[in-house]
């Protein structure tokens, strides 16, 4: 499985222990940046991320920034993405669940990273239900 990581600056340092949960856990990875602390504008990374896993490229994503809103409200102007904003584990395993979210973001600044580890655990051991959330999922789509 490949997954696309991004983050601001806000979301680096954080964005470093999701790599390395990554790497511990077997997971290519496509760190699409950024590459140190400097301000950068989360829109351009989200955009990125997004792109790589709506166009196949890596099978989901991880993104960061000081409140995850940035990022989520960025990558999900993208046709494909569902990307869902988890504040904490639970939030992550009922977005596979329920939502089939394809893109995790997570709140740098509000977070710590023993949990975000237990929130990637449980983002990659959680499948979408379908059943009644199929028909769900399948309304959301662009309406203008
Ligand atoms: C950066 O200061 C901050 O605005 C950004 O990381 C994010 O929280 C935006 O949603």
């Amino acid at each position: 499985m490949k997954i696309a990581v991004g983050s601001d600056h806000a979301g680096f340092a954080s964005k470093q222990t999701v790599i390395a949960w990554l790497e511990r856990n077997g997971y290519a990875i496509n760190d699409l940046g950024p590459y140190n602390e400097e301000s950068v504008d989360y829109p351009d990374y989200a955009r990125e991320v997004a792109f790589a896993v709506a166009d196949g490229l890596c099978d989901s994503g991880i993104l960061l920034c000081g409140t995850g809103i940035g990022v989520s409200i960025a990558a999900n102007k993208v046709k494909g993405i569902r990307a869902a904003l988890a504040c904490n584990p639970e939030f992550a395993s009922l977005a596979r669940q329920h939502n089939n979210a394809n893109i995790l973001c997570l709140p740098a600044r509000f977070t710590d990273p023993a949990t975000i580890e237990q929130t990637l655990h449980n983002w990659f051991s959680s499948s979408f239900e379908g059943g009644r959330h199929e028909k769900r999922v399948n309304k959301i789509e662009p309406c203008c």
